[in-house]
């Protein structure tokens, strides 16, 4: 089945239509800015903008940079705080006049990484990070999703953790890398202690370089760069609208249900 995926984040509005059995790319991506403030009534005239330049008639799975629990928004950190108790769901689907799905954007990473990428066939206990404005993670076991984990928030040096180690503290304070790296290796320290991963999967936009940062991150368990790189989210969103649209459930998504019917049909 084919869904149009998009990802929402700080700068780029990007979507693209996805095949969800397969998790590949039908179109070429298709990208707008983000506008200024991000409220929500600007970002959902952008979402449409983006439906309509596919000219789309179907299920549409879009990722959000929040807490998101029945379509709806229960936090703010990178966006406009008003987006706290939007509907987004109903929200795009007025905009677009299709049906949505809309989940957190680390947890679309992660489902598109465990079923095509870095984590597929992995067992065990794997954190999926996504480094950017915000750090994102997704957190699985055995292939089943916790959702909404949002381990970026977790504390460090008395402040909050994504401030200091996020892909944007590093620019924000012109960081060199291995002071960058540094941080994160404590970062990623007190999550190995809390948790006890099997695997970490590293995203977002600077898992390019890692090269320069990797080396300084020393936990027992492996790290590696996630393998979707950009196209993440958009084919994480599709994935999970896809399985909700074939399960008939408008409630709480099961990511086992997505791992499940990508995976049968792939
Ligand atoms: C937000 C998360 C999001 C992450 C990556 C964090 O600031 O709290 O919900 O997944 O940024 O965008």
């Amino acid at each position: 089945m084919h869904v149009l995926g998009i990802d929402i984040g700080g700068s780029g509005i990007k979507g693209a239509v996805i095949d969800a059995g397969t998790g590949e790319m039908i179109t070429e991506r298709y990208r707008l800015e983000t506008p200024a403030g991000a409220k929500p009534v600007d970002v959902a005239l952008v979402v449409g903008q983006v439906a309509r330049h596919f000219n789309w008639k179907g299920p549409i799975g879009c990722t959000f940079p929040a807490i998101i629990r029945n379509g709806v928004a229960h936090s703010a950190a990178n966006v406009d705080k008003s987006w706290i108790g939007t509907d987004v769901k109903a929200l795009f689907e007025e905009h677009t006049g299709n049906p949505v799905t809309v989940i957190n954007d680390a947890d679309a990473a992660g489902i598109a990484e465990m079923v095509f990428g870095a984590g597929r066939d992995q067992q065990g206990v794997i954190i999926m990070l996504t480094l950017g404005t915000g750090i994102g993670t997704a957190l699985f076991v055995d292939g089943h999703l916790l959702p909404n984990s949002e381990l970026g928030h977790i504390e460090m040096n008395g402040g909050d953790a994504e401030r200091q180690a996020a892909e944007s503290a590093r620019e924000r304070a012109d960081l060199t890398w291995k002071k960058w790296g540094k941080r994160l290796n404590q970062y990623f320290q007190k999550l190995e202690f809390l948790l006890s991963p099997d695997l970490f999967i590293v995203g977002g936009g600077v898992s390019k370089k890692s090269e320069k940062f990797f080396k300084h991150i020393k936990t027992r368990a492996p790290l590696v760069v996630a393998q979707m790189r950009n196209e993440a989210g958009i084919i994480g969103g599709a994935m999970a609208a896809h399985a909700i649209f074939q399960n008939g459930d408008e409630g709480e998504f099961d990511a086992q249900m997505i791992l499940n019917s990508s995976t049968d049909e792939a």
